[in-house]
């Protein structure tokens, strides 16, 4: 990996912020701890209503097929993103897509039509599975876990050749087209694509294909290598992608505040669901070559919150957090994706006085200091 300073400065745009639709039910801890969050949709209606009027520029959307630790009802991402358009204004919505379940013609046809109709705000975030008792349940066959990856970027060719291209032919090893014509093809602003995961096959095909590469949450010290990594070989590649981190935030007026509720959602922890957990997304990250994916390194408080959001350890008062995310930020995350205990609520909270203060702090470090 390099680690210039080149390759690490912090972006000049100011920091994005996204939330985690919950679409599936169970909030995105696994926890028996209250969470006045619901998986509903008029409580996500209003929840995307609050987002974008709170800075917040995105919402991504799960795609789970069956129930696992605690995610009892799913809804299906595609439609439930689409059904957010129609309630939001500027909000742009990321569905997950999971190859496999998917194919790319369906899919590209699916968000084609989306984009169209909501004037370009669908975007994707195509994941590569990580949940080998899913895919059993409906009939997938599992794929090792770089062979996932590369179906995946096969997957994301094959959209962007369908959006882009005329008599799109592509001769894959997953899919094939032949003189295919796609209409009406997506409007600009064009579906921006994004994946999840960390391994190194994660991390090669972000720096080929894709746009965005959203990873766990991690220390800045550990994004920083990721990003190092991902830029150095998509320079190589002639592309560029940017990098989204989760978090899991608890913002409240005293630190000791925001770490009693930490302390509490781990209390009240289901250990068995945590362990089952862990034990299944062994076939994720531990499961890659080199044993560096998502989850290779958590441990079981970590596990709590799915996606290792406490490691970014956005927990603490407004001003702790904004000055996490600059720490995020140059370390070259571009997007910082957030979930909450009880969403409505804390949403908002985090708009009105979190992220008035981050903006505060990009204005008043010069760039070439970030980068330092
Ligand atoms: C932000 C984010 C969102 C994800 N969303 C989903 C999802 O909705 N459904 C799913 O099955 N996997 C999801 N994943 C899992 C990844 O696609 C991938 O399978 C997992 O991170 C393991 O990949 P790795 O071995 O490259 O780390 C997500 C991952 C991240 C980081």
């Amino acid at each position: 990996m390099t680690n210039s300073a080149t390759t690490t400065s912090p972006s000049a745009d100011p920091v994005k912020f996204a939330y985690w639709v919950p679409n599936v039910s169970g909030g995105l801890v696994i926890s028996k701890v209250e969470q006045r969050t619901s998986w509903d949709f008029d409580y996500n209606r209003k929840l995307a209503q609050i987002a974008e009027q709170s800075g917040f520029e995105y919402a991504l959307s799960q795609i789970r097929f069956t129930a696992g630790y605690g995610a009892e009802f799913q809804h299906e991402p595609v439609t439930f993103s689409q059904a957010l358009l129609s309630e939001t204004k500027k909000l742009k919505v990321i569905a997950a897509l999971l190859p496999g379940p998917w194919n790319p013609a369906v899919a590209a046809k699916q968000i084609a039509t989306i984009n169209n109709l909501y004037g370009g705000r669908i975007a994707i975030n195509v994941v590569s599975g990580w949940f080998r008792g899913e895919f059993a349940a409906i009939g997938e066959p599992w794929l090792d876990h770089d062979e996932r990856y590369r179906r995946s970027e096969e997957f994301i060719r094959a959209l962007r050749g369908i959006w882009s291209e005329d008599n799109f032919t592509f001769r894959g090893d997953f899919y094939r087209f032949n003189n295919y014509n796609l209409k009406p093809k997506p409007i600009d602003p064009q579906p921006e694509i994004f994946q999840g995961g960390s391994s190194r096959a994660a991390r090669d095909m972000a720096s080929r294909v894709s746009d965005w590469y959203f990873t766990n949450g991690n220390t800045p010290e550990e994004i920083r290598k990721q990003v190092d990594d991902i830029r150095a070989k998509a320079a190589a590649n002639g592309h560029s992608v940017k990098v989204g981190v989760n978090a899991f935030a608890i913002a409240r007026e005293t630190e000791s505040e925001a770490r009693s509720v930490l302390a509490k959602i781990i209390e009240q922890a289901d250990p068995d669901a945590v362990k089952a957990f862990g034990h299944e997304v062994k076939n994720a990250g531990k499961a890659a070559p080199e044993g560096e994916g998502n989850w290779a390194k958590s441990t079981f408080e970590d596990l709590v919150q799915y996606n290792d959001g406490f490691r970014s350890n956005l927990i603490g008062t407004p001003q702790q957090i904004a000055e996490r995310i600059i720490a995020l930020k140059t370390a070259g995350a571009d997007l910082i994706l957030l979930g909450f205990l009880h969403f409505q609520e804390e949403v908002e909270y985090f708009g009105r006085h979190v992220i008035p203060l981050v903006r505060e702090l990009e204005a008043a470090q010069p760039l070439a200091d970030a980068a330092e």
